[in-house]
């Protein structure tokens, strides 16, 4: 298949081009480079011996994508384009509507009237309400941010476009917290660039970049007080874009699923991880609890195992493993 993949210069949308490159599919990578540089998309030439085109643009852009998909010959396309701060949603929350939903809205009128209409998209463990449970997609859903709000309305968007038109192929993946890199060191997450998520944190501190880490809050209710997150090896992800793919192909759909391991760890569990991985010692110091910082969150893989014949297979160590080989390599993140 060829795939288009909005933010394909990003961390995630690296690893699903890597994917579908080593699955023996096409990828053209489509980015505005606001939070990745242009050096990225040519990291992915060493791999699989071929590499994907990328064509600068933004998915705002009506008239830009008209000119993507004509002649393009897309069969689908992954949409993984989006600002993705929670804490920078609060204090800017049109900043995200106008970027995700926007840009979720444009992709699918061009879409649409190019005649493309199998999409993989891109949304959040943050659309649920906190639970200490594992969070089935049956649960309610109630995001407590506006980045969790715009993936939800987005889902919502993407439902209503399917009742409208049932020949929509529709797969809403939640993904929940991405880590790690692809095992040749030659992608990863760029670790120069500013991230609210821990693992690059905690690599920025291991390089020497950041001084310490800031733990928020060890007075949870979990076993060694810090937040248990469900931490997925970001090429267990990318292949799950590839089944979803493959489940899409035999008759239009709209289906959701949970992307995750079903398990948690605590922020001082990857912290040991880490240092094991790396033997660089990471300092930390505890400080109080972030608002609305859900003590727990877990996946239920279940769906997914059973529908996409998915599930994932590495563990902490490997991911921190993966995440050293690219991080040691790449100090000073990929070119410009
Ligand atoms: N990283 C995670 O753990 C995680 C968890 C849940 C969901 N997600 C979602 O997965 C997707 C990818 O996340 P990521 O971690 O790779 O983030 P990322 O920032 O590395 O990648 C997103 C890419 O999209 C690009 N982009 C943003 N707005 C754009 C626009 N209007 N037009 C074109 N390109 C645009 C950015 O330049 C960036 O390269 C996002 O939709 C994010 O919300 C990520």
């Amino acid at each position: 298949m060829k795939v288009l993949v909005t933010g394909g210069a990003g961390y995630i949308g690296l690893h699903a081009a890597a994917a579908l490159l080593e699955n023996g599919h096409e990828a053209v990578l489509l980015d505005n480079l606001s939070n990745a540089s242009p050096g990225a998309t040519s990291a992915l030439a060493g791999l699989a011996g071929r590499t994907a085109p990328f064509l600068k643009g933004d998915v705002r852009d009506s008239r830009f994508l008209d000119g993507v998909f004509e002649g393009g010959g897309f069969d689908a396309v992954m949409h993984l384009a989006a600002l993705k701060s929670v804490d920078e949603s609060v204090e800017n929350p049109l900043r995200y509507y106008a970027n995700n939903m926007a840009g979720t809205v444009s992709l699918l009128q061009r879409m649409a009237a190019h005649g493309v209409r199998t999409l993989i998209f891109s949304s959040s463990a943050t659309v649920y309400r906190d639970s200490p449970e594992l969070l089935t997609e049956t649960l309610p859903t109630e995001p407590s941010s506006p980045y969790g709000r715009v993936k939800l309305f987005e889902e919502e968007i993407l439902r209503d476009v399917h009742a409208a038109d049932p020949e929509w192929r529709i797969s809403i993946l939640r993904y929940f917290n991405a880590v790690g890199a692809h095992p040749s060191g030659l992608i990863g997450e760029d670790p120069t660039r500013t991230s609210t998520n821990l693992l690059p944190r905690i690599g920025q501190v291991a390089l020497g970049l950041r001084e310490r880490l800031e733990v928020f809050g060890d007075d949870n209710p979990t076993p060694d007080g810090t937040c248990v997150r469900d931490y997925l090896h970001v090429m267990d992800l990318a292949n799950a874009h590839i089944a979803a793919l493959e489940f899409l192909r035999p008759e239009p759909r709209l289906a959701v699923h949970n992307l995750g391991t079903g398990r948690g760890h605590s922020v001082l569990e990857l912290i040991r991880a880490f240092e094991r991985a790396s033997g660089r010692t990471v300092p930390f110091r505890i400080v109080t609890r972030r608002a609305g910082d859900a003590p727990i969150s877990r996946a239920d893989p279940a769906r997914a195992r059973a529908e996409l014949g998915w599930t994932a297979t590495r563990g902490l160590d490997r991911i921190c493993a993966d995440q050293w080989r690219f991080l040691s390599s790449h100090p000073n993140g990929f070119p410009e």
